[in-house]
């Protein structure tokens, strides 16, 4: 046994890594090999073949297409700081997401972390919205649809991995136990329609202070939004994970 699964096997106690036939591999999936000496390099293609997959789904593995990227529901509650408000959006589409670009990845194999950074150039996001609460002393409240485009989207990502036993087959997988993300949005457009009733005079003064705030509007329901997108990307690594095992993924 190669000392770095002897490693594993103390590590995971009960579980042993067993190699699976080449044949199992699904073609969408670029096998990097820890002991690649461009092991980064291989990341980068693979993260960018996965892109199509991304884009269209996989229904042989029940994941579903990502453009748009559908969301049931979006629940904000804000309520320090400037901006107090209940914000909920449900039926949200975002249209942009698979275009994204990865930067750089890393793949820290001692602390068992991978750090990625990529750049999304455009989202465009439509959901059906209601609010109430205040921006600065500004009373807002409103019930429709909400529009909003986003530019130069910077994402950075960190995400701690960990082994586990699967006990059905004895095979060793990784999975997200932790992650970090950060984003940074160049410039934002939005657009709340119905305002206030669907005062048209208020509605647009509010949507050109929106507009005019958009910074510090996102500043705002930015944990929010961070958790959200933490969320998906655990959820939909840990679907892959789970159906490979760590030495199908990435073999030594
Ligand atoms: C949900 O969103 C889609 C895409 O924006 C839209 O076509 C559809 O009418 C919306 N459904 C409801 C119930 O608002
Ligand atoms: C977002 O971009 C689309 C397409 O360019 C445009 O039709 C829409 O009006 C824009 N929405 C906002 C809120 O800027």
């Amino acid at each position: 046994m190669p000392h770095y699964e002897f490693l594993l096997a103390l590590f995971v106690t009960n579980c042993l890594s067993v190699a699976l036939p080449v044949s199992e591999i699904p073609s969408f999936l670029k096998i990097c090999h820890q002991n690649d000496p461009f092991l980064n390099d291989c990341l980068m293609e693979s993260v960018v073949s996965l892109r199509p997959y991304l884009k269209n789904g996989i229904p042989g593995l029940g994941i579903p297409a990502c453009e748009p990227f559908r969301l049931e529901e979006i629940e904000i509650d804000q309520t320090s700081g400037p901006i107090h408000i209940h914000a909920r959006y449900n039926n949200v589409s975002i249209y942009g997401g698979t275009n994204f670009v990865p930067k750089s990845i890393r793949f820290d194999l001692e602390e068992n972390i991978i750090r990625l950074n990529l750049y999304i150039p455009r989202l465009e996001m439509i959901a059906n919205y209601i609010m109430d609460g205040r921006i600065l002393m500004l009373p807002i409240t409103g019930n429709g649809v909400a529009h909003g485009n986003f530019t130069d989207i910077d994402v950075i990502m960190a995400l701690q991995l960990t082994r586990y036993c699967d006990e059905r087959t004895g095979l060793i997988h990784q999975r997200v136990e932790d992650i970090y993300v950060e984003f940074d949005i160049g410039y934002a457009t939005v657009y709340l329609d119905n305002l206030f009733d669907g005062d048209e005079t208020l509605s647009a003064a509010m949507n050109l202070f929106l507009n005019d705030n958009w910074n510090m509007v996102i500043e705002e329901i930015r944990p929010k939004l961070e958790e959200t997108i933490a969320t998906l990307i655990i959820d939909f690594t840990n679907v892959i994970f789970s159906m490979f095992p760590e030495n199908v993924l990435l073999p030594s």
